[in-house]
């Protein structure tokens, strides 16, 4: 049976509805022919794939937004594309936080730039967490301004606490918290049973790669994993992927592939259906 990106079914961020079932965009830039990552890109569509997460600071050999572009122009209407400011990154490759508002304004205007658009459907503010000194008031309420201007359609947040998601909801209407979250990263228990109950879409990163981060896909999978996947003819990294949406519906999946065939596993995921007694194992 064909696999699609709808078999997880939708969640609407504001006023756009997406399936569960994304695609993250920071894994496509590496490779120096970008035919390669519009091909997973183009793929991706065609597998029911309407939700992109980028940022303008993915950049490799090419921009993941200019692949985005190249790829996907004419945009699809139903494609929402998320984006995310706060960091740039200078010409050596160097991460900067840089979020007053004339600074997030030049990059939201990047990020409009190099995606080919008038306006971003969501832009998450992503900050970097200081205990007792990590106040988004001031940074949320000027990407609330862009906003208001038209330039931005909806708001989310990255890298945060419940305490974050207080402070921007008393600002402005809040569609997303994008955080590091996986099966065996539960740090977020909470904060994703607060975002479902505020109708908050929770979206985590690094559902495959766990502790491995940036470094790729976990290698680490537990007895609880290897058996679920075993039974249900997976792999130990569609059992991450499919543990993550089981969460909650207004949990999105966003898995980052540069590869077409990771790409086919991680949609057919969207289809994966745990029983009671699977949770309970990989709890
Ligand atoms: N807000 C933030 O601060 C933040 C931080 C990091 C990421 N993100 C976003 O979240 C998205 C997801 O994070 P991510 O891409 O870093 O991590 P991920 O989706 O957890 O894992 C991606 C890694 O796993 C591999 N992989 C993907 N599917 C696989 C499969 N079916 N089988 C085996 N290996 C597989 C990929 O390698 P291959 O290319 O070889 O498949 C890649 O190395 C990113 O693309 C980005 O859009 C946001």
């Amino acid at each position: 049976m064909a696999v699609n990106a709808g078999d997880a079914g939708t969640w609407t961020l504001g006023d756009r509805v997406v399936n569960r079932m994304g695609f993250g965009s920071m894994r496509i830039t590496g490779n120096p022919d970008p035919q390669v990552a519009i091909g997973v890109l183009r793929r991706a569509i065609e597998l029911g794939v309407n939700h992109i997460d980028t940022a303008a600071y993915y950049f490799e050999a090419n921009f993941a937004t200019e692949l985005i572009r190249s790829a996907l122009t004419p945009y699809p209407d139903d494609l929402v594309i998320t984006t995310k400011v706060g960091f740039f990154r200078d010409d050596a490759g160097d991460w900067h936080e840089a979020r007053s508002p004339e600074n997030l304004r030049e990059q939201v205007e990047d990020n409009l730039r190099r995606l080919g658009r008038d306006h971003l459907d969501v832009v998450n503010l992503r900050i970097i967490k200081r205990a007792g000194r990590d106040s988004i008031a001031e940074s949320f309420g000027a990407l609330a301004d862009l906003r208001a201007e038209g330039l931005i359609r909806h708001l989310g947040i990255s890298n945060v606490r419940v305490d974050h998601l207080d402070e921007a909801q008393a600002i402005a209407p809040v569609v997303c918290v994008q955080n590091n979250y996986a099966i065996d990263n539960r740090a977020d228990d909470e904060l994703l049973r607060v975002c479902g109950a505020r109708g908050v879409a929770y979206v985590p990163f690094f559902a495959i790669a766990g502790s491995a981060r940036e470094g790729g896909a976990t290698s680490d999978h537990s007895e609880a994993v290897s058996a679920v996947a075993a039974r249900h003819d997976l792999s130990p990294h569609q059992v991450r992927l499919a543990w993550t949406l089981h969460q909650g519906d207004h949990v999105l999946a966003i898995p980052g592939t540069s590869n077409q065939t990771h790409l086919e596993q991680n949609i057919a995921v969207a289809g994966v259906r745990f029983t009671d007694a699977d949770l309970a194992e990989l709890a």
